[in-house]
C-alpha cells in the first residue's frame, strides 16, 4: 500500500466509527462566518502536499460537514451510511468513466439496463426505457420534455411562442416542476396547483375542475403528475383516479416517485402505488428510501423508443457508432458525459435481494409508525397530518402563553445548534412543523427514543 492510503484509511474508518458514537455530534455547528475563518479555503499561487490535503479534510473537511450516517440525522429524505454503497462509489471514482458509450463503460452499461429493466418491471411498465439522471428534478423535468414534445411533435425543432400548454400538480408536488415549466418555454405561470385535502394528496374534483376551467379559456392541458410520497408530508396521491382523468383529456400522466416509489420493493406497502402501470412516465429516487449513496435517480417511460426520439439531435457522429447502439446510453440521455451512478445501486440490491430490501422498507414504515404514536402519546406533541409513510410532521404545545410558531423555530434552531439531533422544518397551512424523516435502515427505536428525548429536554428549556 502507498503512504498515501495507509494514511487516508485510518482516517475513513475513525470517521466512520465515530457516526455511531454517543458522543459525536451530528453536526459541529457554527455560523458561516465563523466557519470561514475556521477553514484553510484560499487556493494559492504554489500548491501544497497530499499531506496537507489529508490534515484538511480530517481536521477541517470531515469536522465541520454534517454527518448523513449519524443515528441523529433526520434532516433530508437520505440518511444513513452504506458501506456497499461507499464501495460503489470508490470504484466509480476508480474506473472513473462516462456512461455515453459502451465502448468506455461497458459492464456499467449493462448494469444499468439490468437494474432499469428491474425497476420498470416493479413500476408496471413491461416493454418501456429508461435512463439514470442527475437527480429527481431532472427526471422531473424530462417527464415533463417528453409530454410537451408528444403533445406537439414539431416543438422541439421549432420551438413556440403564446404557449396555450398547461399543466398540473399538487400544492404539495416539488418545486422541481415549476422550474421545468419555466426552462422548457412552457411557462411557469402555466402550471397549476391542485388543493390537497389534509392528509395532503391531491383532491381530484378539484383536478377535474380546474381542467375543465383551463379548456373553456382555451388552454390545453397536456400533463398531470401525481406525487407518489410528497417531500413534506410523504403523501402518496390517488393514482388510479388521476390516471383516469388523463386519459379521458389525452393528458400525459407522471408520477413522481423520486421518495416513494421504493415502496414497490415491499409487498405491505407497494399499494400506495396501485396504478402505477397506468403511467406514462415516473421519477425514482434511489437514494431517498433506497439507501443509495447521492445522486442515484432514474427516470422511466412506458414507451420504448420516444426517450430515444425526445433526446435526439445531430453532430453526435464522432460519439456514437453503430457497433454497439443499443448500450450507447447517451443517445437516450440529457447528459453527454454521465457518471456512473448504477454501479452502488446494483451493487446494493445484489446484497440485499429483492426480500432484503423489502425489509428494509418494511423496518422504517415500521419506525415511522413507532415515531408516530410517541407523537400521538405526549401531551406535549401535536401530530400535525395523519402519517402515511416515513414523514412524521408535529409541533411541540409550550405550556406558557409563547407564540406556538415562535416556539417551534427556537426548538428547532437550539436542536441544530446542539449538534444532538438535526431535523428540518416546513411551514403547513401557517404552521411551523417539525418534520422527522426516517430512512436510515440502521436506525432502531432507541434512536427514535433519544430522537425525542433531545426534542424534549430542548423544548424544556426554552419554556
Ligand atoms: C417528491 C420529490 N420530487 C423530486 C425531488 C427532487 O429530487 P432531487 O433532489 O433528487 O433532485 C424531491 C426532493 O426531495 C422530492 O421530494
Amino acid at each position: 500500500m502507498t503512504p498515501f492510503f495507509k494514511k487516508l484509511f485510518p482516517i475513513i474508518f475513525k470517521y466512520i466509527e465515530e457516526n455511531i458514537q454517543q458522543d459525536t455530534p451530528v453536526v459541529h455547528f457554527e455560523t458561516h462566518d465563523v466557519l470561514k475563518s475556521q477553514l484553510n479555503l484560499a487556493i494559492g499561487e504554489e500548491g501544497v502536499s497530499v499531506d496537507e490535503l489529508l490534515m484538511f479534510i480530517e481536521n477541517q473537511y470531515l469536522k465541520y460537514s454534517v454527518r448523513t450516517g449519524h443515528r441523529q440525522f433526520f434532516n433530508q429524505l437520505f440518511g444513513g451510511f452504506s458501506s456497499v454503497g461507499f464501495l460503489g462509489d470508490v470504484v466509480t471514482s476508480l474506473t472513473n468513466t462516462s456512461m455515453y458509450t459502451y465502448e468506455v463503460a461497458p459492464v456499467a452499461a449493462l448494469l444499468e439496463k439490468e437494474v432499469l429493466n428491474k425497476m420498470l418491471s416493479l413500476v408496471g411498465f413491461k416493454h418501456g426505457d429508461g435512463t439514470f439522471v442527475t437527480g429527481g428534478s431532472n427526471a422531473n423535468y424530462m417527464a415533463l420534455l417528453c409530454a410537451r414534445n408528444k403533445t406537439d411533435p414539431t416543438i422541439k425543432k421549432r420551438g413556440f411562442a403564446n404557449s396555450a400548454l398547461v399543466l398540473f400538480v399538487s400544492d404539495q408536488a416539488h418545486y422541481s416542476f415549476e422550474r421545468a415549466a419555466d426552462l422548457l418555454g412552457i411557462g411557469s405561470n402555466n402550471l397549476v396547483k391542485i388543493k390537497t385535502d389534509n392528509n395532503g394528496q391531491m383532491m381530484v374534483d378539484e383536478l377535474n375542475k380546474e381542467i375543465v376551467r383551463h379548456l373553456e379559456q382555451g388552454k390545453k392541458p397536456f400533463f398531470v403528475a401525481a406525487t407518489a410520497g410528497t417531500t413534506v408530508l410523504g403523501a402518496f396521491d390517488p393514482i388510479d383516479e388521476i390516471a383516469q382523468l388523463a386519459k379521458q383529456y389525452d393528458m400525459w400522466f407522471h408520477i413522481d416517485g423520486a421518495f416513494g416509489a421504493s415502496v414497490l420493493l415491499s409487498r405491505q406497502h407497494k399499494y400506495l402505488l396501485d396504478g402505477s402501470e397506468l403511467a406514462d412516465s415516473l421519477t425514482w429516487d434511489a437514494h431517498k428510501m433506497m439507501g443509495a449513496t447521492l445522486m442515484c435517480s432514474a427516470f422511466l417511460i412506458k414507451e420504448p423508443n420516444f426517450l430515444k426520439q425526445t433526446c435526439a439531435v445531430g453532430g453526435t457522429e464522432y460519439l456514437y457508432h453503430d457497433e454497439d447502439e443499443c448500450y450507447d446510453l447517451g443517445q437516450i440521455s440529457l447528459q453527454c458525459g454521465r457518471r456512473v451512478d448504477v454501479l452502488k445501486l446494483w451493487l446494493l440490491w445484489k446484497h440485499y435481494g429483492d426480500r432484503g430490501y423489502e425489509a428494509c422498507i418494511d423496518h422504517v414504515f415500521e419506525l415511522a409508525k413507532y415515531a408516530n404514536q410517541q407523537v400521538a402519546e405526549h401531551p406535549n406533541l401535536e401530530l400535525m397530518t395523519p402519517t402515511q409513510s416515513l414523514n412524521i410532521c408535529f409541533r411541540y404545545r409550550p405550556n406558557s402563553q409563547t407564540d406556538i410558531n415562535t416556539f417551534n423555530l427556537a426548538l428547532r434552531e437550539q436542536l441544530r445548534r446542539s449538534g444532538k439531533t438535526l431535523v428540518n422544518y416546513a411551514i403547513i397551512k401557517g404552521n411551523v412543523v417539525i418534520r422527522l424523516v426516517i430512512v436510515n435502515f440502521e436506525l432502531s427505536k432507541t434512536d427514535i427514543d433519544t430522537f425525542f428525548a433531545n426534542v424534549l429536554s430542548v423544548a424544556k428549556t426554552l419554556s
